[in-house]
């Protein structure tokens, strides 16, 4: 088995596929472990590999004193970031996220958590069986539709394990509890958990799914210990910060001095590509963020409304083209896309000004095909940026693994229609110079 610097360091022939990019398969890491550390305590859509966070730092983050991930998600990046000690600040509209980001980048030494996971796990193990001699009552919460989403003893034993986490009194141990609360709430429920999107179990199979809600939390709670005492042993020395915010990258932001932006920005809107919101939504729920806030993470997110005209300032001539091609198939569609790429373009402009002379934007992006038409995000995003002075240094193409992304998905609000999604994605490298 490789080592991860093994990986990163692998010399291999690149092919040119393009202006300034080349097919890298140095950048694959087909058998890679990418659930190391702390990356692997709960599962998010569209994940940034570590491996290639790291090799981008290493990269081009030599000498940055602070990275920014303006789309950071579960925090991948924010992760990579600490363990070099480089200061880092993440940004997204998606309050999971946050949460994640934060649990993942705040290095916790593992006696502590076995210490709070003996008691909390003894003190639900004694609800849980004083609940089930009927000595218990266990109020269901009235979240929307919780009913079709979980089965009513599901719901209550969800309610004992989270009122027994939420008692603890350390923010940063509770917050801990609280990501393995989260993925057991996802793995219990009613949903096909292979999904992103939230498609419920089968009639006919639902009778027969009785999930243990303890030995689940207890089984997620013990692996992400472990991933944790990994982190702890390399990050629990290190000085730099790790910021996760809530934050509409559409808005101004009030941080300064990134050298280095590195991210994977949503690859379209979230309706008809990742519905990162749905994905959340029943975690969110049993954790009590406002319905209306879980609500808006769609709809605020990058092409959340379409755009109503075909009209753009957007300097790119290829986004003209494809926007000109779908619209010739179906206007609507090519608004739906058209209106991503104005919320990327104002997006951008914020970038820009966060960014130091001389730093580094890497976008790490897949094309998408509508109706047909294969959309070069990619090279738009290279026109747009180059519009702003900056130079386009370099993309490499690498393949992503068949098992972490499907080549075809069917978006939700359109039956019969599937979008293909790629084998591939592309990381853009500019410079401001
Ligand atoms: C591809 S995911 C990032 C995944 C991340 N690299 C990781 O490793 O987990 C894109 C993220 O962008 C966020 N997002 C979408 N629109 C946004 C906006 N307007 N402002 C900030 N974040 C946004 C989504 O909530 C999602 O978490």
């Amino acid at each position: 088995m490789k080592t991860l610097d093994e990986f990163i360091n692998a010399q291999v022939v690149l092919k040119k596929v393009g202006e300034k990019k080349f097919r890298d398969p140095s950048w694959d890491f087909t058998t890679a472990n990418t659930k190391i550390l702390t990356h692997g305590i709960h599962s998010y859509p569209a994940m940034m590999i570590p491996q290639v966070a790291r090799k981008s730092i290493k990269l081009w983050g030599k000498n940055a004193k602070v990275i920014l991930d303006p789309f950071c998600g579960s925090g991948t990046v924010l992760v990579e970031a600490k363990i070099k000690n480089i200061n880092s600040y993440g940004f997204d509209i998606n309050p999971l996220a946050i949460l994640l980001s934060k649990v993942k980048t705040t290095p916790i030494d593992p006696r502590i958590l076995k210490r709070y996971f003996k008691e909390l796990r003894e003190n639900i193990r004694r609800k849980l069986d004083q609940f089930e001699r009927g000595q218990l009552d266990v109020e269901v919460p009235n979240y929307f539709n919780i009913d079709y989403w979980f089965k009513p003893r599901v719901s209550k034993h969800l309610v004992i394990v989270k009122e027994e986490i939420w008692k603890i009194e350390d923010e940063n141990i509770r917050d801990f509890f609280k990501v393995a609360f989260s993925e057991t709430v996802r793995y219990v429920s009613n949903t096909r958990n292979s999904e992103h999107k939230l498609y419920r179990i089968p009639e006919e199979k639902l009778k027969d799914w009785n999930p243990d809600v303890y030995e689940t939390f207890v089984k997620y709670a013990e692996r992400n210990i472990l991933k944790m005492a990994e982190f702890y042993n390399i990050a629990k020395d290190k000085t730099a910060f790790a910021k996760p915010m809530y934050h509409n990258v559409l808005e101004k932001a009030d941080i300064e001095g990134v050298d280095l932006i590195l991210t994977s920005p949503p690859y379209g809107d979230s309706k008809t590509t990742v519905a990162y919101g749905q994905f959340s939504r029943l975690s969110l729920q049993w954790m009590d963020f406002d319905y209306k806030l879980i609500r808006a993470i769609d709809k605020i997110a990058l092409g959340g409304k379409p755009a109503k005209s075909l009209k753009h300032s957007i300097p790119s001539e290829k986004l003209d083209k494809v926007i000109h091609l779908i619209a010739e198939k179906d206007e609507k569609r090519a608004r739906e896309v058209l209106s991503y790429f104005i919320d990327f373009y104002k997006a951008s402009k914020n970038l820009d000004e966060l960014l130091n002379e001389e730093g580094y934007v890497v976008f790490v992006v897949a094309n998408r095909t509508v109706k047909g038409v294969r959309i070069p995000t990619d090279e738009i995003y290279v026109e747009i940026f180059e519009s702003f002075g900056y130079e386009h240094e370099v993309t490499y193409v690498r393949a992503i693994p068949n098992k972490r992304m499907p080549h075809r998905v069917s978006p939700s609000n359109r039956k019969g229609e599937t979008v293909e999604t790629m084998a591939e994605e592309n990381i853009v490298v500019l410079h401001k110079s």
